[in-house]
């Protein structure tokens, strides 16, 4: 997949921007309005903070929208557990160690990703904010949970397959984190990614009813 990546230089650091994967949340303007400011072109100027600022707010875009290059080859480290958190009527936002493995075959090791989960998505398999103009709502909410539980022995590494036309399939040590301040903890799951499940965030196998297609 190839993606175009717009760069920001700075004396310690490059700030790396993917245009298709920032849906705006706006984390960066209100963590660094100078840096970050959507009315300026361009609108992202690193050499308006210190190196340390701009990592610590580069590192709450919850979409891996922003990522940074330091100049000593220092890279930012993953949190120290994996957690998925459920948006009520919007993506599922996934930090830690993550392994994805994207059409086409290839692997992109990230620590912030949101995925798409109402089906809409033409960057599947990130959001791209297209569950607004599709009108999804869910509460965000555990009514089943389908979380695997630990057996041990997990890899601290979670491993995200989106299956082709299903669901998306998460291996490893996680916990869910929704919308009402419940969490679950387990080691594997399918979430939903057609938008159909009547089992949110879980998939019900309703993706083969209504001829969901998707990489
Ligand atoms: S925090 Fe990330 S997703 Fe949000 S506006 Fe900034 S770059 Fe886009
Ligand atoms: S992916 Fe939605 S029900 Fe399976």
């Amino acid at each position: 997949m190839t993606r175009k990546i717009r760069t920001y230089e700075a004396e310690e650091l490059v700030v790396d921007y993917d245009l298709k994967r920032c849906i705006h949340a706006e984390e960066c303007i209100h963590g660094l309005p100078d840096v970050f400011d959507a009315e300026r072109r361009p609108w992202i100027d690193p050499s308006k903070a210190g190196a340390a600022d701009l990592m610590r707010t580069i590192e709450r875009c919850p979409t891996g929208a922003l990522h940074y290059r330091r100049t000593d080859g220092k890279v930012e480290q993953p949190r120290a557990s994996n957690t998925v958190c459920i948006e009520a009527d919007g993506p599922l936002y996934v930090t830690g160690r993550l392994r994805i493995a994207l059409p086409g075959g290839e692997t992109l090791d990230e620590t912030r990703v949101a995925l798409c989960r109402c089906g809409h998505s033409k960057d599947k398999p990130f959001c791209d904010n297209s569950h607004v103009e599709a009108g999804f709502a869910d509460a965000g909410t555990i009514v089943e949970n389908r979380l695997k539980p630990s057996e041990g022995g997990e890899t601290y590494a979670l491993e995200i397959s989106p299956a082709a036309n299903g669901p998306m399939l998460v291996r490893g040590s996680v916990k869910i984190l929704c919308s009402d301040g419940a969490s679950a903890e387990g080691a594997s799951c399918a979430f939903c990614r057609c938008g159909g499940s009547a089992n949110k965030p879980f998939c019900d196998g309703t993706h083969n009813s209504i001829g969901f297609e998707a990489d």
